[in-house]
């Protein structure tokens, strides 16, 4: 594939810290690929072959495998929010072995930075053997799922060479945003008015992602801290549970922590018994829908005595008195924070790999996909 203008600093000792730093020109190219900066509006190629297909579907599947099944995740949530429709979504594996039935009105969307993982052909055989519409997020032209599906979109992110998936992850988000704004448009749940606001806020994320990239160093200065840690606890709720998880897959691959994820409200049941005090917890707290429960989370977590991480957002002084540690992301509208809280993270966890004698680019037992 094509990358355009991706600046190569030599001085990065390992892919996975140059690619977490190609992420604003990861989204610089997808915005000059798919969005319309002018007329504020999502373009994908060959319009009426997408828009016939779409104006017959009454059902949508999301089908992925690890960071990709994360990136889903957010993409479910946004259809939720944004068109009312409520995906389904699997795990490529779990989807096939449920020998699940669809039809030509079912939308699968299926999603695979490589394109080859084995698990996501062979649900896309089965659906398509059931006439069902594939629609392909991958970043990797003319793979194996490039083929079998009925329509692609590209992460537009270059080749991805460390094992631990950064700039891919986060371009699958971009274009699940791009998709929610196009079938808004269509099905006209989405204003102009909202249409053009969150066209602003994704020309404006480059900015906001090397602001988080700027921390780098203060974000060294952490995993200098906890790089020692065998357990760590994970919570997030809603687009920040996607993100919870991907950051406990994240660690766990780097970094060989031991890395638990858990929806917020869930932690409470169960969970939380085995929160003893070698076991900090990372809470996802950006401002924005979730945010008041995120926050009462962290009081009782403290009230138990818990040390506490907590992500959230630039300016929020709340928790100033309350956390134990806190990174900041900008400001952002929330349907963006799941691309900028788990930057950060991408960052730490490299960072702990190094610290530990772990090659972040060839972790252990682990392959870029599995076929
Ligand atoms: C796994 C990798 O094997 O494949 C994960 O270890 C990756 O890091 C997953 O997320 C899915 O890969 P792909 O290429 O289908 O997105």
């Amino acid at each position: 594939m094509q990358v355009k203008n991706i600046e190569t600093i030599k001085t990065f000792p390992h892919s996975m810290f140059k690619e977490i730093f190609e992420q604003p020109q990861v989204i610089k190219n997808i915005i000059g690929e798919y969005v319309d900066k002018k007329r504020k509006e999502v373009i994908f190629n060959d319009p009426d072959k997408i828009l016939k297909k779409l104006k017959k579907i009454n059902r949508i599947i999301l089908l992925g495998c690890g960071t990709s099944y994360h990136a889903a995740l957010s993409g479910k949530y946004m259809f939720s929010e944004y068109l009312g429709i409520e995906a389904e979504i699997d795990l490529a594996d779990e989807f096939i072995a449920r020998k699940v039935k669809t039809d030509s009105k079912t939308l699968v969307i299926t999603i695979s930075q490589s394109g080859k993982t084995a698990d996501i052909i062979r649900a896309v055989r089965l659906v398509r053997k059931q006439k069902s519409f594939v629609l392909s997020l991958t970043n990797a032209l003319n793979s194996k799922l490039d083929w079998l599906d009925n329509f692609t979109l590209y992460n537009q992110a270059g080749e991805e060479k460390a094992l631990a998936a950064t700039k891919t992850y986060t371009s699958q988000i971009l274009l699940f945003i791009l998709i929610t704004l196009y079938l808004g448009k269509l099905q006209k749940k989405i204003t102009p008015m909202l249409r053009i606001k969150i066209i602003n806020g994704i020309i404006r994320l480059p900015k906001k992602i090397n602001q988080i990239l700027k921390q780098n160093v203060n974000l060294q200065i952490v995993a200098n801290k906890y790089y020692k840690l065998d357990d760590l606890l994970i919570l997030g709720k809603n687009y920040q549970y996607a993100s919870a998880l991907e950051a406990g897959l994240k660690l766990k691959e780097t970094t060989y922590m031991h890395a638990e994820s858990f929806a917020l409200g869930e932690f409470l049941h169960g969970p939380v018994a085995i929160s003893g005090k070698k076991r900090p917890c990372l809470v996802f707290a950006p401002l924005g829908k979730n945010y008041k429960e995120a926050k009462e989370m962290i009081k009782k977590l403290k009230k138990l005595k818990k040390k506490v991480i907590v992500i959230t957002t630039q300016g929020n002084r709340q928790l100033i008195r309350i956390a134990d540690k806190i990174i900041y992301t900008p400001k952002t509208l929330n349907l963006f924070n799941p691309i900028l809280t788990i930057i950060p993270i991408q960052i730490l966890a490299y960072h702990i790999a190094v610290l530990k004698g772990i090659n972040p680019d060839r972790p252990r037992n682990l392959n870029k996909y599995v076929i």
